[in-house]
């Protein structure tokens, strides 16, 4: 993938129950909801956030928010069992010392996609991302620094984590439409948390 861009098969497994059973929670208080573009579409991924910084985008723009714009209050706590999830993923992959404030929680349905973009709105890019995949498989694109480059196509499956940094810290990535293809704890969706230092 790159120097300082992993895969981690199976990675987030044992954490699995513990993500699900706080999703309840996270959506009791900041449902998930499409977003709309500062284009004007409205995102085919349903998403709400966790911990200090959420991630949204409206007709303004893309960036973070400490309040949910759903009802103006802050983001729910983002759970402790979450920060060691990905902190000992960033250290299996060479990142210490990472402590994410920032856990965008994404939902796709069969058809969701997400179009191939570079993570830019943190403050700044020392701190690598990571991507915890639960539920049905996805097509993850990873492309280059520039949106023309061309992508390669992982797999993603229930557990795994792509972590990614350094140098391929801006590197563009994306999913592809979901196929229906029914996980066995999850039905027909598949959850997605990016950590992230955004603040
Ligand atoms: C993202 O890029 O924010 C999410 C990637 C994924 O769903 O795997
Ligand atoms: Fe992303």
């Amino acid at each position: 993938m790159g120097s300082s861009a992993f895969v981690l098969r199976g990675f987030a497994l044992p954490y699995a129950d513990a993500l699900l059973s706080a999703i309840t929670g996270i959506e009791a208080s900041s449902p998930f909801r499409h977003m709309v573009t500062p284009g004007g579409f409205t995102m085919s991924v349903a998403l709400t956030n966790c911990g200090k910084w959420g991630w949204i985008a409206d007709r303004r723009g893309y960036r973070y928010s400490g309040l949910d714009p759903h009802h103006g209050q802050p983001w729910p706590a983002m759970p402790k069992i979450f920060e060691k999830l990905a902190h000992e993923a960033a250290i299996a992959a060479g990142f210490n010392d990472f402590v994410p404030d920032a856990c965008l929680v994404n939902r796709y349905l069969p058809g969701s996609r997400l179009s191939l973009h570079q993570d830019k709105n943190e403050r700044d890019f020392e701190a690598p991302i990571i991507s915890v995949s639960l539920g049905m498989m996805a097509t993850f694109l990873f492309g280059g620094n520039e949106r023309t480059d061309k992508t390669i196509k992982i797999t993603l499956y229930h557990g795994d984590v792509v972590a990614w940094g350094g140098k391929d810290r801006l590197r563009y990535h994306g999913v592809m439409p979901l196929k229906d293809q029914p996980h066995p704890v999850l039905g027909s969706q598949r959850i997605n948390f990016t950590f992230r230092k955004a603040g």
